[in-house]
């Protein structure tokens, strides 16, 4: 089992399967940007290298990120290559949906246990404001399907400070008869967005206060279970989390870690740089890859510190799939 300095055990990989986005979401990306970097992205076989190595770290879940993950046609291969490497029990990806009906089958099929949608907002036209695209209700079909196809599904709503209570109306009677667990995630502060975070964080414990008084109770905290926080109420099929960075001891859990597009390893979110995998995972060999991430793992940092307004060379989520 990968483990730190710091006794936190990591059996969970985020591998970025692309650092292009399709959506301009205002809090993430800025206008104009393309992409984090110009260098080729992982192929499906160097992926499925990557992913051995960690399988035999003792990682038992694999989520696939991006940027947009769907943008590569090739998504279905490497899902089923996850599923398919030995100790590998849980595949997820995280998505902005706008594919979700035309590709969940597929994706299904080739394994997935897991999808993670973002949706800020309930209403289409700040849905569309937001994103830079009019498709919520094509989003929307494509949970309904990965629903009916068995697939245990999340939805992240990033926390905004202007309209919040009417988008978490919205969110409530959504929830009610829709199963999925709606995340709201406080903004972080990122290099690229430093004046949007300025005007528009909003701290996670206001939405926790109201949810508290209107009866949602809090979860007991699964073994290894991730940063959320999760609440249901007897009323909802649906649940509510919150990922609340910025409150203290956030990362003394944190049982992941991270590849990028390009095949570097990074120990934390917002650490400083990713260190250069490629020619190991270009080489081939699981075993030496695998001593590689063993040793380069006693350097992860304690915190993000990010309350201290640090966000190490992380640029914008999508660089690196959140
Ligand atoms: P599951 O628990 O597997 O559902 O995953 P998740 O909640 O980590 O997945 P998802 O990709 O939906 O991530 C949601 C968001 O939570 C991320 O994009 C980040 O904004 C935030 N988040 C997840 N993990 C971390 C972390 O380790 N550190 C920080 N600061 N934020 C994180
Ligand atoms: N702060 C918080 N969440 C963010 N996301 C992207 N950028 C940020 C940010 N700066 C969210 C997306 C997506 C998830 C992977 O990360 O909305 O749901
Ligand atoms: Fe882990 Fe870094 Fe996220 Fe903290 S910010 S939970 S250390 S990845």
């Amino acid at each position: 089992m990968l483990e730190d300095n710091l006794g936190r055990r990591f059996y969970y990989l985020r591998l970025s399967v692309t650092d292009v986005c399709n959506f301009r979401c205002n809090y993430c990306l800025p206008e104009g940007y393309t992409a984090a970097d110009d260098s080729p992205h992982l192929t499906s076989a160097e992926t499925a290298t990557v992913i051995r190595a960690f399988a035999s770290l003792g990682t038992q879940k694999v989520r696939l990120t991006g940027g947009e993950p769907s943008l590569r046609a090739d998504l279905p291969e490497i899902i089923a290559a996850a599923k398919g490497t030995a100790g590998i029990r849980r595949v997820a990806v995280t998505s902005n949906g706008y594919k979700l009906p035309r590709v969940i089958d597929g994706w299904r099929r080739a394994g997935l246990d897991q999808l993670n949608i973002s949706i800020d907002s309930l209403q289409p036209d700040e849905f569309a404001r937001i994103t830079g695209h009019d498709c919520l209700p094509k989003v929307l079909e494509g949970i309904d399907r990965a629903l009916e196809l068995g697939v245990t599904t999340k939805v992240n709503a990033v926390l905004l400070c202007d309209g919040a209570g009417r988008r978490l109306r919205d969110f409530l009677r959504w929830l009610r008869d829709t199963p999925v667990t709606l995340r709201f995630i406080e903004l972080m502060r990122t290099g690229d967005n430093r004046e949007f975070f300025a005007s528009n964080h909003l701290r996670g414990e206001t939405i926790e206060g109201q949810l508290v008084r209107d009866g949602w109770q809090l979860l007991p905290r699964e073994r290894d279970a991730g940063p959320a926080r999760e609440y249901s109420h007897p009323d909802f099929r649906g649940r509510i989390g919150l990922i609340t960075p910025y409150s203290e001891d956030f990362c003394s859990s944190c049982n992941r870690l991270r590849i990028s597009a390009q095949g570097r390893l990074h120990l934390c979110l917002f650490a400083e740089q990713g260190m250069d995998l490629l020619e190991e995972i270009r080489r081939g060999d699981t075993e030496v890859l695998a001593e590689r991430i063993r040793a380069l793992v006693t350097q992860k940092a304690p915190s993000h510190y990010l309350q201290q307004e640090r966000v190490g060379a992380t640029r914008n989520l999508a660089m690196l799939g959140g």
